[in-house]
């Protein structure tokens, strides 16, 4: 159902197998639903598995060749602002969101975005750092961060079962990016 509230998407970064971001995003997704300031998708770049980038346009052209691409743009066009939850790996952002963000262009332009990073004692920050470039090329607008330091301690319960369970620090930073977005969007 469509209301006239503006849509967010919370985008699980992480496609490897057992990944964290998956509980932590779909918290931060059911979070941002009680928000009431917006409706909430959660778009998962394993389910979307983009292959590695191969359009033979620049995507600023809008001109794509893939159907793949087409899906996925159409995807992010629906939004009107992002959570990316992102993994640090090797001191930066993994592989697969930088291949995401490459696919498209005009789709990510203007748009604000919150940052949830998580790894070990550096909680992403050096992910986030490395991300902010980029967002700067597409044009985004990152308007509030919240790193999680050593996320496997938050995450609780096997396989299917698992769930994020933030303690009253972490979950006030992901309530910031939440406020911050709202009132991005015109309605904080
Ligand atoms: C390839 C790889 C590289 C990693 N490098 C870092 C790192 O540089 N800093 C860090 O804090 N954690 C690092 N980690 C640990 C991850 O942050 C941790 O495994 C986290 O759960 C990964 O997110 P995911 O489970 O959603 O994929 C790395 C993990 C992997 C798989």
């Amino acid at each position: 159902m469509s209301t006239d509230r503006p849509v967010l998407q919370v985008l699980v970064a992480s496609t490897r197998p057992g990944r964290v971001g998956e509980p932590v995003a779909r918290w931060i997704a059911r979070r941002a639903g009680e928000h009431a300031a917006f409706d909430v998708e959660v778009v998962d770049l394993a389910e979307i598995d983009l292959p590695m980038f191969a359009e033979p346009r620049h995507p600023r052209l809008g001109q794509y060749a893939h159907e793949h691409t087409r899906a996925f743009s159409a995807t992010i066009s629906r939004a009107d602002g992002f959570v990316l939850v992102f993994p640090e790996y090797n001191h930066s952002y993994n592989a697969a969101l930088k291949n995401a963000l490459d696919h498209l262009h005009r789709e990510w332009a203007g748009k604000p975005v919150g940052l949830v990073s998580y790894g070990g004692v550096a909680a992403g920050a050096r992910a986030a750092v490395a991300l902010q470039p980029v967002l700067l090329a597409l044009r985004m607008r990152p308007v509030a961060a919240a790193p999680i330091p050593f996320v496997s301690r938050y995450v609780e319960g096997e396989g299917d079962e698992r769930r994020f369970a933030p303690d009253a620090e972490v979950e006030k930073g992901i309530d910031a990016v939440l406020d911050a977005l709202s009132a991005e969007l015109g309605r904080g």
